[in-house]
C-alpha cells in the first residue's frame, strides 16, 4: 500500500471511530436526559352501600383508581352524587347541578369522561362544593384502564379516575337512589420511565443523518482511491511503454571468444553477479555499462535506470513521457526527477572517475 492511501485509511478509521463514539454519546443522552419520568399514584376506592334487595350492607375496596396529575394526593370521603341531568353525565354544562343527597356532609361527584376537559368537569363539581371528583373512563379499548388526568389549576380538590365498569356500577346504584359512600385512600406510588415521541424522532433523525454522512464519506473515499489507483496505473503503463521504446533503441552485442569482457578481471554482470562467456548476449546502456540482455531488460522495464549508476535511460535517449493530469502523480514524478538529477550527477562523477 502506498503511504498516501495508508494515511487515508488511518483518517477513515479515525473518522469512523469518531462517528461511533458520537452515536454512543447520543444513545447515552437518550437514556439519561431525554427519557422522561412520570410519577403517578393509585387510589383505593371503597364503596359501601345497603343492598336494596337484601338490606345487607355491602362494602368493597379495590385499588382501581388513579390520582389526577394535579390532584392533592390525600384521602377523601363522602356520598357519591351524579349530575342531575341524565344527558349531562359528563358534567360539561357549567350550570348543571349534582343530585347531592339531603343531609350529606361531604360528597363526591361521579362524572363520566368525555365531551369536555377534565379541568371543566372538576371545576363544575367544585363550584358546588364537591370534596372529591371521581371521573370514570369512557370508551377505552382496554378494560379497567385508567390514565393520569391532567387538570391544571383545579385547586385543592381530590380528583381520581376509575375504570369504566366500576363507574357504571356505581352510577347504576345511584340511579336506583341507593346511597353510596365512597372512600378514596392513597394507594401506591408508581414511577414510569418513558421516552417521549419527539426525542425518539430527534434521535432517529440525527442517527440517520450521521449514517448518511458517513456513507457519503465512505463512497467519496473509495471513489478517490479508485481514481488515484487508475491514474497510477495509467502512468505506470505510459512509463512502461516509454521503457520498451528506450530498450529497443539500446545496443545489443554478442560476446565472442577472446573479447575483453570474458577476461577474469572484467566486472561481472551486476544483476546476476556472473561473468560473461562467449555467445552471451549483452545490452550496452548509454552510460557504457553492460549487462546480460536477459538480466537487464526486465530491470529496465521496471526501473528505467542503469542498475550500476542509476542513470535514467529515458532521459539519456531523450524519450519524453507525457505529463500526467493527476496532482499526486505529478508530485511522484517530481520525486523521480530529483532522483534522475542525482543520478546524472553520479553518472558525471563516474565519467570523471573513468577518465581519471
Ligand atoms: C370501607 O369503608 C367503610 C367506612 O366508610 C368501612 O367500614 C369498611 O370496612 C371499608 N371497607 C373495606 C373493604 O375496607
Ligand atoms: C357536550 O357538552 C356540551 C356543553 O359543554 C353540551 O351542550 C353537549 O350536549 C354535550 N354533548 C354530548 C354528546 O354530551
Ligand atoms: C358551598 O359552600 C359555601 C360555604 O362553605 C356555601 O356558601 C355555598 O352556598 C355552597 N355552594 C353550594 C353550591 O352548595
Ligand atoms: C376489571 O376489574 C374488575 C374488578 O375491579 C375485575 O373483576 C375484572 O376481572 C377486571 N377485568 C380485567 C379484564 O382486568
Ligand atoms: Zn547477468
Ligand atoms: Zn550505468
Amino acid at each position: 500500500m502506498a503511504p498516501g492511501s495508508l494515511v487515508a485509511a488511518c483518517r477513515s478509521l479515525a473518522l469512523s471511530t469518531w462517528l461511533l463514539s458520537f452515536c454512543f454519546v447520543h444513545l447515552l443522552c437518550l437514556d439519561f436526559t431525554v427519557a422522561e419520568r412520570e410519577e403517578w399514584y393509585t387510589a383505593f376506592v371503597n364503596i359501601t352501600y345497603v343492598d336494596p334487595a337484601t338490606s345487607e350492607l355491602r362494602t368493597e375496596k379495590t385499588e382501581c383508581g388513579r390520582y389526577g396529575e394535579h390532584s392533592p394526593k390525600r384521602d377523601a370521603k363522602g356520598m357519591a352524587a351524579l349530575p342531575v341531568a341524565p344527558l349531562d353525565r359528563q358534567a360539561c354544562d357549567p350550570n348543571g347541578r349534582f343530585a347531592v343527597p339531603a343531609r350529606a356532609g361531604a360528597w363526591v361527584a361521579l362524572v363520566a369522561g368525555g365531551n369536555c376537559t377534565y379541568e371543566d368537569k372538576i371545576r363544575h363539581a367544585t363550584a358546588q362544593n364537591a370534596s372529591a371528583v371521581v371521573v370514570f373512563n369512557v370508551g377505552s379499548s382496554v378494560v379497567n384502564e385508567t390514565i393520569t388526568m391532567a387538570h391544571p389549576g383545579t385547586g385543592e380538590v381530590v380528583a381520581i379516575m376509575i375504570p369504566e365498569p366500576k363507574g357504571r356500577e356505581v352510577a347504576a346504584l345511584l340511579e336506583r337512589n341507593v346511597a353510596v359512600t365512597m372512600t378514596i385512600t392513597i394507594g401506591t406510588r408508581n414511577l414510569q420511565k418513558y421516552v417521549s415521541r419527539t426525542s425518539v424522532v430527534f434521535v432517529s433523525i440525527s442517527f440517520i443523518v450521521l449514517m448518511i454522512i458517513s456513507l457519503a464519506w465512505l463512497v467519496f473515499y473509495y471513489i478517490q482511491r479508485f481514481r488515484y489507483a487508475n491514474a497510477r496505473d495509467r502512468n505506470q503503463r505510459r512509463l512502461g511503454d516509454a521503457a520498451k521504446k528506450a530498450i529497443s533503441k539500446l545496443q545489443v552485442r554478442t560476446i565472442r571468444k577472446g573479447d575483453q569482457e570474458t577476461e577474469a578481471d572484467f566486472d561481472n554482470c551486476a544483476v546476476c553477479i556472473e561473468g560473461y562467456k562467449a555467445n552471451d548476449v549483452v545490452r550496452i546502456l548509454p552510460c557504457r555499462h553492460l549487462f546480460h540482455k536477459s538480466c537487464v531488460d526486465p530491470w529496465l522495464l521496471d526501473h528505467r535506470t542503469c542498475p550500476m549508476c542509476k542513470m535514467n535511460i529515458l532521459k539519456a535517449l531523450g524519450i519524453a513521457v507525457s505529463p500526467s493530469q493527476n496532482g499526486k502523480i505529478l508530485t511522484m514524478e517530481k520525486e523521480g526527477k530529483a532522483l534522475i538529477d542525482r543520478s546524472i550527477i553520479d553518472h558525471k562523477a563516474v565519467d570523471t572517475l573513468g577518465r581519471g
